[in-house]
């Protein structure tokens, strides 16, 4: 369907994590904040991550942080256009702004991670119907890349636009009592998801319910795509789900990385690929991580089937790949991780070069 739509020579065109990169975008740190700490906000977190997202609400994230965030977000530029990849950015923006719709008001958050907001399906490129307040504009960074890219050929998609008014959110919402199946803190009132909750492999795209992610997202996207792709909702056992990329990572035809713990059974239909358990991250305890697990080492971004490019501190992973028979690049990123991603929720590769297929 969405080839059919958009120009043969489009700008956009992506069926999967791994095709050779042609031309990425990554994210920027400028003006991030803690967003209002509202209950959408408080679901993914830790009880620790919590407290400093609480005491912190409508603060800039610590300046040293940021700046040390910056550079290492300015390495992986230089390291990527030293592969040949077209490197873009989006503007920066102030999140501290106050915005409003009918029934509430927001600040904002940052532009760091643009594999949340941006979704790109062949010569679609989708932007995410976002669950937070926080990140209601989300678009608005990357809107010039989207202009151009659309007078390119590209085809531009955006769901309807979520209200987020209180029917959204579960009312009183508190964590599923341990064991129990994951509770949302968002209900059915309207589509939304992150593009981070999918991961794409070609024919076959793997996507996930989570405090951001509802049904009615995931059907939104099902049926946006039509005939051409199938779908499919996996249920990962994470207490805290926000975005797939942490948990189940495809690699290359027939090579997926999955968290140990997250993926009890690994779904059948990869019953021929080779699946192998991400190593133990070595991100030391004091480290901060605001907004994830330290799981985030195996956020890892794929320039080609062979070459990943992996933490530089992460010699763990490092040995992983090369023993799976993959160049592995190094490029520092702690200071990124304490946002809440690395490489892969730091970019989105809008362009590939490769064909539709199937690899099930
Ligand atoms: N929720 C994941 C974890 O805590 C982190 C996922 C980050 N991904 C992203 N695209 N921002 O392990």
């Amino acid at each position: 369907m969405s080839e059919s739509v958009a120009r043969p020579d489009s700008p956009v065109s992506a069926y999967n994590e791994w095709d050779p990169l042609e031309e990425v975008i990554v994210g920027i740190v400028d003006g991030a904040h803690f967003p209002p700490y509202d209950i959408e906000v408080s679901a993914p977190l830790s009880a620790e991550q919590r407290a400093v997202f609480r005491e912190n609400a409508g603060r800039p994230f610590p300046a040293d942080g940021i700046a040390a965030a910056r550079d290492e977000l300015d390495q992986l530029v230089d390291i990527l256009g030293g592969e040949g990849v077209k490197v873009r950015r989006p503007e920066p923006r102030d999140h501290s702004q106050s915005y409003s719709a009918p029934g509430w008001s927001s600040t904002g958050l940052y532009d760091a991670m643009p594999r949340d907001m941006l979704l790109v399906v062949g010569q679609d490129i989708i932007e995410a119907p976002m669950s937070w307040r926080s990140r209601h504009h989300a678009a608005s960074a990357f809107r010039p890349l989207l202009k151009e890219y659309f007078h390119g050929g590209a085809r531009w998609s955006s769901p309807p636009k979520p209200e987020l008014t209180d029917e959204l959110y579960v009312e009183g919402w508190t964590d599923q009592p341990e064991g129990e199946p994951f509770r949302s803190v968002i209900t059915e009132f309207e589509p939304t998801f992150d593009a981070a909750d999918f991961v794409r492999c070609g024919r076959d795209i793997f996507g996930q319910r989570s405090h951001t992610t509802n049904a009615m997202g995931i059907e939104w996207l099902r049926r946006h795509l039509g005939d051409t792709y199938r779908v499919h909702e996996l249920t990962l056992a994470d207490d805290h789900p926000m975005h797939i990329d942490a948990s189940l990572m495809p690699l290359a035809p027939g090579k997926l990385l999955i968290h140990p713990d997250r993926v009890p059974e690994v779904p059948a239909i990869f019953k021929d690929w080779e699946v192998r358990t991400a190593p133990l991250p070595v991100i030391p305890d004091g480290h901060p991580l605001y907004m994830t697990s330290k799981w985030i080492n195996m956020n890892v971004l794929m320039i080609d089937e062979h070459k990943m490019v992996v933490e530089a501190q992460d010699e763990p992973m490092r040995r992983f790949a090369e023993d799976w028979g993959m160049e592995a690049i190094l490029c520092p990123f702690r200071n990124f991780n304490s946002l809440g991603g690395s490489f892969h929720c730091a970019t989105v590769d809008v362009r590939r070069r490769g064909e539709l297929q199937s690899y099930f």
